[in-house]
C-alpha cells in the first residue's frame, strides 16, 4: 500500500494571538455571517460521513464507508495540530490516483480517496466559511482573515484593471507616434518601433485576467454557468475494454466514488447505489453528471470532483459495465433513461 495518508512532519504550532479579540464590531458580524453559511454548508456536504459535531460513527454514512473512515473533527489533540490553511488545502485539493501506477504523491501531502474535494463545487469563500464551522467543531476559532484575503484580492484587480488602462494608453500613444513618422517619411509603418509596447500591453492583460480569475475563484461557484459539451464516445472495441479497466481503477483509486455509492454489499449510501447503472443511465448523460453535476443539478449534494474528458469517459464506460439483476426496491431517479 503506498503512503497515501499525509504523515504530519509539523514542528511545533506557532501560536497565533486569536483575532477575534483584536477586530471590531463590523467584523465580527462579518464571522458570524461567515460561519452561519459554514454550518449550512457543512450540514448540506460533510455531515453524511462526518457527523453533526464531527465525531465517528455520527455520520448515517460513517459505517458504510472502508478504512480510513471519516476523520473525527471533533478531535482538538489532533486537528489542533492543522492550521487554517491545511484544511483549507484538503477540502480544496485535486483528487490524485492513489493506485501504484497512479500520481507522485508528496509525504506531506493529504490523498484519500474517499474524502472529496469541494474545489470544483464550492467557491474558496464558502470554502473558508467551512473551515471556520470545522475550527468551531475541535473548539478552535478559525485565525484566517477572509475578509482581509477578499480585499487583497479585489485591489490586486484593481490595480491590474488600472496597470492595463496605462499600458493600452502608452501603446495607442507609441502606435500614432509610429504613424505619423512613417507619414512625415511617406513610409510604411514600422511596428518594430513599438513592439515593446504591445508586449507590456500583451503582458498587462495577462496579470488582469489573472487577477479577474483569483477574484472569481474567490467569490464564485465554479460550476455556474457551465455547460459541458456532448461527448464523443466512439471508439474501437480493444480501446473502450481499455477505458473501461481504467474507469474501473478510477472509480476507487482516484475519486473514491464506493465512499458514497453502493456496488453489490461494498460501498457507502450517500448517493443511489450503482449496480444498475448499466441498464438505467446512457454514458453520454453519466459523462456529463460527472464533469460537472453542479451544472446539471446545481443543489446536489455530490460534488463536482475534477474528473477531466478522458477520465470522465474512463469511468462512463465502466458504469455501462454495471448490470447486476433487478433488486425487490426501486432505486433512485436523477438521470433515469
Ligand atoms: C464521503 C465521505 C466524506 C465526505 C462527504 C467528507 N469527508 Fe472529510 N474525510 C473523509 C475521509 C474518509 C477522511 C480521511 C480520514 C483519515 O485520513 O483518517 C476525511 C478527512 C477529513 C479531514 C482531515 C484531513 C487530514 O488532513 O487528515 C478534514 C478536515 C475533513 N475530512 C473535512 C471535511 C469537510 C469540511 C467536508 C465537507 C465539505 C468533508 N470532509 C466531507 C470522508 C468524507
Ligand atoms: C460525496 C458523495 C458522492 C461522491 C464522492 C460521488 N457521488 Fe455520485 N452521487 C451522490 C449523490 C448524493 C447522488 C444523487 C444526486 C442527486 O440526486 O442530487 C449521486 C448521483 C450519482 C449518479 C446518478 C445516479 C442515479 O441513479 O441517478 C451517478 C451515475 C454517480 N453519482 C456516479 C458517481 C461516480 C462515478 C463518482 C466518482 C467519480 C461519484 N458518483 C462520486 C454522491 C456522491
Amino acid at each position: 500500500m503506498r503512503a497515501w495518508r499525509r504523515i504530519r512532519v509539523f514542528g511545533a504550532v506557532v501560536g497565533v494571538v486569536g483575532l477575534s479579540g483584536l477586530i471590531g464590531a463590523g467584523c465580527s458580524m462579518f464571522q458570524n455571517e461567515q460561519s452561519a453559511k459554514g454550518k449550512k454548508l457543512y450540514a448540506h456536504y460533510c455531515m453524511h460521513c462526518h457527523g453533526e459535531t464531527g465525531k465517528q460513527n455520527e455520520g448515517f454514512n460513517w459505517s458504510s464507508m472502508t478504512d480510513p473512515k471519516p476523520k473525527d473533527l471533533s478531535n482538538k489533540s489532533e486537528m489542533g495540530t492543522f492550521k487554517d490553511e491545511d484544511i483549507f488545502a484538503t477540502i480544496s485539493r485535486d483528487m490524485k490516483d492513489t493506485s501504484p501506477n497512479g500520481d507522485k504523491i508528496g509525504d506531506d501531502e493529504f490523498a484519500v480517496p474517499t474524502m472529496p474535494t469541494f474545489k470544483y463545487t464550492l467557491s474558496e469563500e464558502e470554502i473558508w466559511g467551512i473551515v471556520g464551522y470545522v475550527r468551531s467543531l475541535h473548539g478552535k476559532k478559525l485565525e484566517f482573515n477572509v475578509e482581509g484575503r477578499k480585499k487583497e484580492l479585489q485591489e490586486a484587480k484593481q490595480s491590474a484593471e488600472q496597470k492595463y488602462t496605462e499600458a493600452e494608453r502608452v501603446e495607442q500613444e507609441a502606435e500614432k507616434k509610429a504613424s505619423d513618422e512613417a507619414d512625415k517619411k511617406g513610409v510604411e509603418v514600422d511596428d518594430n518601433a513599438y513592439a515593446k509596447e504591445v508586449q507590456a500591453m500583451g503582458q498587462a492583460k495577462k496579470e488582469l485576467d489573472q487577477a479577474t480569475a483569483a477574484l472569481a475563484n474567490f467569490t464564485t461557484r465554479p460550476g455556474k454557468g457551465l455547460n459541458i459539451a456532448r461527448p464523443d464516445l466512439s471508439m474501437k472495441p480493444d480501446a473502450a475494454a481499455k477505458m473501461t479497466e481504467i474507469g474501473k481503477q478510477l472509480y476507487v483509486t482516484k475519486y473514491g466514488c464506493n465512499g458514497c455509492h453502493k456496488i453489490g454489499e461494498e460501498g457507502g449510501k450517500v448517493g443511489p447505489a450503482l449496480d444498475r447503472a448499466g441498464y438505467r443511465l446512457n454514458p453520454t448523460w453519466v459523462y456529463r453528471w460527472l464533469r460537472n453535476p453542479q451544472a446539471m443539478k446545481p443543489d446536489t449534494r455530490m460534488p463536482a470532483l475534477g474528473l477531466n474528458d478522458a477520465d470522465a469517459k474512463a469511468v462512463a464506460l465502466y458504469l455501462k459495465t454495471l448490470r447486476a439483476p433487478k433488486p425487490d426496491k426501486p432505486l433512485g431517479k436523477v438521470g433515469e433513461e
